[in-house]
């Protein structure tokens, strides 16, 4: 595997020969980690089933769970996916950005159905994070990428943290350094009527609603709580290996304690370790720091990450989400 750290803020790192050999891996059908400003991406060509297959081994991820491709803008995904004037509307407000919209899928995408799970539907996204967007748009294919982490394992905002899970998997890994929002995008599906959340991330649902005009509807859950509408979304999710006890009141001795905000818990001194994912209570930043402060405190050696209550307006809606699902019993 090579690890490569590209300077986004300098102009010169689309020429180097770096990115021109992450394109050359992934045309090969060989994995490349790629930054997003959500989470780091373990990106492969969405038009190459042996390449999504790949993904899959590596991940150890269910196969009917589909993939997000990822485009370089709204013309690049209206090659595989229906726009209504919704969806179109979302994708000019949002894109590039933390945002996947669920279209019904064009019977001309060559998408791989195993990128799909051979849904009616596929999920596209425009990130902001430039590295994706070039390598799209430069092998010309829509690149397939989970969130670069064993399944069911917490999100990867940093390079190290994608290799120590992945990294025998890899071709190349990009390094363009800690992602700046930090949780997976926001979900939403337009296959039917309106616009239904499937998955609270890094777009705050009000700031969707407020371009819709109206509410999100919630997402069919169906009658089976195992196969939801966005089938990622599984209960038991983003485990760390301590048990998650939520909403605490108090810190007890020995635990790893997730707090927010300025007002510290009681018996906070005598907690084994402590991250604040934002002192000055800002819920941009937590969402930020939600996934490295979760593999920090696992790796304190505590047995309990106990988290303080976060307010579940705006990204907390999405961290929260994050949080139940960590917090909820293993398969
Ligand atoms: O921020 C993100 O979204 C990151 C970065 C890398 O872009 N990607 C990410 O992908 O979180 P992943 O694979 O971990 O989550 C994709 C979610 C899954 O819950 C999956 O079930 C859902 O998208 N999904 C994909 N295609 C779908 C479809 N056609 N219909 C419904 N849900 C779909
Ligand atoms: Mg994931």
């Amino acid at each position: 595997m090579q690890r490569w750290t590209l300077d986004v803020e300098k102009p010169d790192w689309r020429t180097s020969p770096e990115a021109d050999a992450a394109c050359a891996a992934l045309l090969r059908g060989e994995l490349v980690a790629v930054p997003t400003e959500t989470v780091y991406g373990l990106a492969a060509d969405a038009t190459n089933a042996t390449a999504c297959a790949r993904i899959f081994e590596a991940k150890g991820r269910p196969q009917f769970n589909p993939l997000i491709s990822h485009v370089p803008s709204l013309a690049a995904a209206e090659a595989h996916g229906d726009f209504d004037a919704m969806a179109r509307r979302l994708a000019e407000a949002f894109w590039p950005g933390p945002l996947t919209l669920v279209v019904p899928k064009k019977a001309a995408s060559p998408i791989c159905d195993l990128a799909t799970s051979g849904l009616q539907s596929v999920a596209l996204r425009v990130p902001a994070g430039p590295v994706m967007r070039f390598l799209s748009e430069r092998t010309g294919r829509p690149l397939a990428a989970p969130s670069a982490n064993l399944s069911g394992k917490v999100s990867p905002t940093r390079v190290e943290d994608v290799i120590a899970d992945l990294g025998p998997s890899l071709s190349v890994a990009i390094d363009t350094g800690p992602c700046t929002v930090g949780i997976e995008s926001t979900i939403v599906g337009l296959t039917g009527d309106g616009a239904r959340l499937l998955r609270p991330g890094g777009l705050a649902r009000e700031d969707i609603e407020g371009i819709l005009g109206a509410k999100l509807q919630e997402a069919d859950t169906g009658a089976d709580p195992e196969a939801p509408e966005a089938p990622g979304m599984l209960t038991s999710h983003y485990a760390p290996r301590a048990a998650l006890v939520l909403n605490a009141q108090e810190a007890e001795p020995g635990d790893a304690l997730l707090s927010f905000g300025p007002d510290r818990l009681p018996g906070a001194a005598n907690a084994l370790a402590e991250f604040n994912l934002s002192p000055r209570g800002d819920l941009t930043e937590a969402a930020a720091n939600l996934f490295l402060a979760m593999r920090t405190l696992d790796s304190s050696g505590s047995g309990t990450i106990r988290v303080q209550v976060i307010p579940s307006f705006g990204l907390g809606e999405a961290i929260n989400d994050r949080l139940r699902r960590a917090a909820a019993p293993r398969p």
